[in-house]
């Protein structure tokens, strides 16, 4: 298949491009595009045939369902039958932008969006292009991260193109996303909110405007069964294993030493702050420290650029669990399939 592509870095200006994407998403294609998290992969949420091409592309679980995204509230409608009032709150605060409520499903969807669950996952993402594409497509549009299943999810169109070209029937190009990790994912069919992926909007965030805020166990102890579909599988892992060291940058200088003298060829993934600590085969630094939000939205670039490099192991610094830090840190020992290095 012929994957076309269009760069937009300005909506206003290239109504054109957004026109011809929006034509084939009408049409039953899928199409990735730009949000403020990640890339999306994006087919017309009403129809069967669109979705389960979205999956076929994404090589994806039929048991994982997808997330729908809106432009408009009004568009609930057709989507979810009830909405409880803190989450008309939290939409009011929070949309669009990264953040996903779990809601009770309107009958009608297409059943292999939600695969065959009786809620729906929705959001309104807060980017230009994903906006404006909805609104010229007139359609819910059912969309995961634009990465083959298992791997980083894209931040830039070329991650998309590395993963998907020829396999999908666009590309709109919008630059770099932003956030960097996903939305956070919130059940909200209880009386009260469940973090069931940590993502863009911090519990703490949650939590100021609607009190209490629970967290899936699975994401505190490893072993409990995670609610959310998506979360048991492994995923964002780079070709080489990493390890997650937890502990001083001379600890994990020593840690990349003992690996060299095995002879491995090492890959140290760090911050501004510390990388004139290490001395290893290839160093990335991934934002600051002091703004954890930085690190978000290089992280899944990082995890890829890794693979360009011929590496045997990887090491990366840990972060704190607080605010955006919980998302980085969920996303990381996923990657390390748990691996962590203790000083
Ligand atoms: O930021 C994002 O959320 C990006 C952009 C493109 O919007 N999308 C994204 O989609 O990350 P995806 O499919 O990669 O992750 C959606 C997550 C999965 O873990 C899935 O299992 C979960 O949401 N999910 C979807 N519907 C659900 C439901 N009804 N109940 C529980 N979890 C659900
Ligand atoms: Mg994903």
């Amino acid at each position: 298949m012929k994957t076309n592509y269009w760069v937009v870095d300005n909506v206003d200006n290239q109504v054109g491009s957004i026109e011809e994407a929006a034509r084939l998403l009408k049409d039953g294609q899928v199409v990735a595009f730009p949000t403020e998290t990640v890339y999306g992969l994006g087919a017309d949420a009403t129809s069967d045939e669109a979705v389960r091409k979205i999956y076929e592309a994404k090589g994806r679980p039929s048991d994982n369902p997808l997330i729908v995204h809106i432009a408009e509230k009004n568009q609930l409608q057709v989507i979810v039958s009830e909405i409880p009032e803190y989450v008309e709150k939290l939409m009011d605060a929070f949309w669009p932008g990264p953040l996903t409520f779990i809601l009770p499903k309107r009958e009608g969807l297409s059943t292999i969006v939600t695969a065959g669950l009786q809620t729906v996952a929705v959001r309104m993402p807060n980017h230009p292009v994903a906006l404006s594409l909805i609104q010229k497509a007139q359609l819910p549009i059912a969309a995961p991260s634009a990465n083959l299943s298992g791997k980083p999810s894209p931040t830039l169109a070329k991650h998309v193109m590395e993963d998907l070209n020829g396999r999908i029937a666009g590309i709109v190009d919008g630059g770099m996303t932003g956030v960097g990790v996903e939305s956070t994912v919130l059940d909200c069919t209880g009386d009260t909110p469940m973090i069931l992926r940590p993502g863009g909007i911090s519990k703490e965030e949650l939590e100021e405007m609607v009190g209490t805020v629970l967290v899936d166990p699975n994401l505190v102890d490893e072993k409990e069964k995670p609610k959310s579909p998506g979360m048991k599988y492994t995923h964002y892992a780079p070709d080489a294993p990493l390890s997650i060291v937890d502990g001083s940058p001379e600890f994990m200088q020593k840690v990349i030493e003992q690996f060299r003298l095995e002879g491995k060829r090492v890959g140290v993934l760090t911050t501004e702050e510390n990388q004139s600590f290490y001395e290893a085969d290839h160093v990335i630094v991934c934002g600051n420290r002091k703004d954890l939000k930085t690190v978000a939205t290089h992280l899944y670039d990082a995890l890829r650029s890794f693979n360009e490099q011929s590496l045997d192991v990887l090491v990366s610094e840990s972060f704190p669990n607080a605010g955006v830090g919980q998302a980085i840190m969920n996303r990381l020992l996923k990657a390390a399939g748990h691996r962590v290095i203790k000083e």
